[in-house]
Order: structure tokens, then C-alpha cells, then sequence
């Protein structure tokens, strides 16, 4: 019988969740795909931190000894950053590996890069955790909603910013001691700058907005502006006007181009956007035959995060069994005119 064989490259908050969920849920996931799934080997750099759910024989702390194993069907890269993160997947690709990653920093900078090469090896390339944590939306904008065409797609895509600003409005928490705690949950980056000051966000609708307008946008197209500026005074202000103070993340068609943009803003209370509280993230697409839709569920954390990249290797794993592959790769199809961006 055939095994799917999987190979991690890394196991931190969301590795590790992918650890416990394809061994909580392998008999379901054999009876989906048609073959049990098994991690055989996992790239990590400490060999001190005790590793739960593994084997010592399963880690490795070498690229070459994952990527280059000929019995490893699918790589998934959990390890973050761009750097070797972007070039391990370019090797795994060339090798006529499939590749599932939860890296948006990655997928929104090489993305055109690591789709053509997806596309040259026939093999998949899906990156579904690397936008709003575990809620289903880039499958859906690449497929279920394939016969509209989008107008636009906004809405808040950042936990730890959204956790944050949360606890600062309901506890009157600190930005320091807010950014302590989604560290301490798992919901930010290893740096933490990334998520405050914007980039996290604008990472994310980059990738969203190509997908949305079969375009190329990059984060160098987004204006950014984060929360770091944001005190208990502006917090304050929005509560007394009937506010809540929100960072919102917006791709819009105008007249002038493709508008993409990051920044706080003030959202009234009875707007649905109001409720989305803690980590948790939403997403609108407006569509001109569906019209609006609203995407909502945790958008960071552990298990929710390794929802998204196990439901990736399931898609995998079943292309493997049924002798198919790349089917949903590159969306960018014409060079669209953006809208500068404001200083
Ligand atoms: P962590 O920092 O918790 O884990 C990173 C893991 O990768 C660790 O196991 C680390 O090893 C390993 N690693 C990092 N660099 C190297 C390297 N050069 N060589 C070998 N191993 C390495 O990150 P997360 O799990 O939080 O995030 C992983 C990815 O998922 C990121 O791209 C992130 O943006 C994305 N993501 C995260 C979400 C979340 O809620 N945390 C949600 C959605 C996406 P070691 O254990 O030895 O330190
Ligand atoms: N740091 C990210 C966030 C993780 O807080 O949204 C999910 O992509």
C-alpha cells in the first residue's frame, strides 16, 4: 500500500500543530485520501527543545536530508522568513516535490517565481495558511468564487494586531504587555515587527489582491501603516465618538487603478467588522455575481493555522493518489495599473 510521505521543515507553533493533527486524525485523513499520511522526517535547528509526537530518528538538522530523501512526496515549510525558507522550496519544487507552505512572506515576494517552477515540474504548490490562519480564503478566491469578477476584497487580516488592540480597548492593557500575550499565544511572528508595523497585513492582501484581480501586487504596492503609533488616548477617542479602532487591510478597483493599502481606522460600532474581537480575522470579497461574502474565523494560532496547511498535504496527497497535479497555480495573468502610493 502506498504511503503519502511528508516532510517538515520546521516545527515550531504551527509545525507542531501539523504534528498533532495528522496523528489525531490519520485514520480519517487515510479513509479521505485513499492512503495513510506519515511525517518521515522534520528540519529544526535546536536539538535541545523536546519534540512531542516525535521520533529522535524523524529529526534532522540538515535541508538536504528532507528535501533530497527520494521517498518524501510533499515538503511543508513551516519554518518562516524568506530567507532559506524560499530557496528550500525552490529546491523541493525542482526535485518534483509538491510543496505546502503557511509562509506569506514568501508567497507574496517569490510567489511568480515558485509558481512558474511549480508549473515547469508539475507539481502543486499550496500556500492556504498564509493568509487568515484557518479560515478557508484563498481556495475560495481562486475557485469558488472563479466566476465573478472582484471588485473588492478588505477586511482585518492580522491576529496579533487585532488580539492586541482588543485587549488595549476591553482591558485597558498596554501595547507592550497586548504584544506579550499574542507572543505568548502563538499568534505573532518571530518578530513581532512585521505584525505591528503593518507588513504582516500588507503581505497578506498583496497576495490576496493578486489572486482577487489576476494581477501581480506586491507588498512595495501596499501603503502601510501599523498600530505601533497606536495609545491608550486613541483608543480612548474612537470609544467616546462610538468607534472601535480596528487595522484594516483594503484591495479596491478605481478609477485611477488598483488601490492597496494597510492602516488603523476607526470602524462604528454596529459595523460587523466592530464584533471580530481577539484573534480573530475577517475577510470581505465583493463579487459582481455573488455580491458580498464575509470570510471569519481565527486567523492565527496553533491548531487553527495547522487546520489550513493539513487540509493543503490532504489536497496533495489526494492529487498523488489520483496521478493529477497542479491545479490551481498561477493567477497573475496581465499586469493591471496600481495606484501610487501616498506619502
Ligand atoms: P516558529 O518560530 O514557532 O517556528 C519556526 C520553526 O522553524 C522552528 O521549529 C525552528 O526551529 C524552525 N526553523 C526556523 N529557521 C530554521 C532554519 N534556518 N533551519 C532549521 N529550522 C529552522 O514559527 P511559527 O510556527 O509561528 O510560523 C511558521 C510559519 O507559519 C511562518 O511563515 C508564519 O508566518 C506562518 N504562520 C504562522 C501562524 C501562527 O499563528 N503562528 C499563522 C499562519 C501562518 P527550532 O524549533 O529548532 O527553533
Ligand atoms: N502573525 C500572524 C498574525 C500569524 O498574527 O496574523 C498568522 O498569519
Amino acid at each position: 500500500e502506498k504511503v503519502i510521505q511528508v516532510g517538515l521543515l520546521g516545527m515550531g507553533t504551527v509545525g507542531s500543530g501539523v504534528v498533532k493533527l495528522l496523528a489525531a486524525n490519520a485514520q480519517d485523513i487515510a479513509r479521505k485520501v485513499g492512503a495513510p499520511v506519515r511525517i518521515k522526517k522534520v528540519l529544526v535547528r535546536d536539538p535541545e527543545k523536546p519534540r512531542p509526537g516525535l521520533l529522535p530518528d524523524q529529526l534532522v538538522f540538515d535541508a538536504a536530508a528532507v528535501i533530497d530523501d527520494a521517498d518524501i512526496d510533499i515538503i511543508v515549510e513551516v519554518m518562516g522568513g524568506e530567507q532559506p525558507a524560499k530557496d528550500y522550496i525552490l529546491q523541493a519544487l525542482n526535485r518534483g516535490k509538491h510543496v505546502v507552505t503557511a509562509n506569506k512572506d514568501v508567497v507574496a515576494k517569490y510567489g511568480r517565481e515558485l509558481f512558474a517552477a511549480a508549473e515547469a515540474n508539475h507539481v502543486d504548490f499550496l500556500f492556504e495558511a498564509s493568509v487568515g490562519g484557518g479560515i478557508p480564503i484563498i481556495r475560495p478566491l481562486k475557485q469558488c468564487l472563479a466566476a465573478n469578477k472582484i471588485s473588492e476584497v478588505m477586511g482585518i487580516v492580522n491576529g496579533t494586531t487585532n488580539y492586541m488592540l482588543t485587549q488595549m480597548t476591553q482591558h485597558r492593557l498596554d501595547f507592550a504587555t497586548a504584544l506579550r500575550q499574542a507572543q505568548a499565544a502563538g499568534y505573532a511572528e518571530a518578530d513581532p515587527t512585521a505584525d505591528v508595523g503593518g507588513w504582516d497585513a500588507a503581505r497578506k492582501i498583496a497576495i490576496l489582491a493578486s489572486i482577487a484581480f489576476g494581477t501581480r501586487v506586491t507588498v512595495d504596492d501596499v501603503y502601510v501603516e501599523g498600530i505601533t503609533t497606536i495609545g491608550a488616548e486613541d483608543i480612548e477617542y474612537a470609544r467616546e465618538l462610538g468607534y472601535v479602532l480596528k487595522l484594516l487591510a483594503v484591495a479596491k478597483e478605481t478609477d485611477k487603478g488598483i488601490d492597496v493599502r494597510v492602516h488603523p481606522a476607526f470602524i462604528p460600532h454596529h459595523h460587523p467588522l466592530a464584533a471580530v474581537q481577539d484573534v480573530f480575522n475577517a475577510i470581505y470579497v465583493r463579487g459582481d455575481a455573488v455580491g458580498e461574502t464575509m470570510f471569519y474565523g481565527r486567523g492565527a494560532g496553533q491548531m487553527p493555522t495547522a487546520s489550513a496547511v493539513v487540509a493543503d498535504i490532504i489536497d496533495v496527497a489526494r492529487d498523488i493518489r489520483h496521478h493529477v497535479s497542479s491545479r490551481i497555480l498561477c493567477t497573475c495573468y496581465e499586469q493591471k495599473p496600481l495606484c501610487p502610493i501616498e506619502q
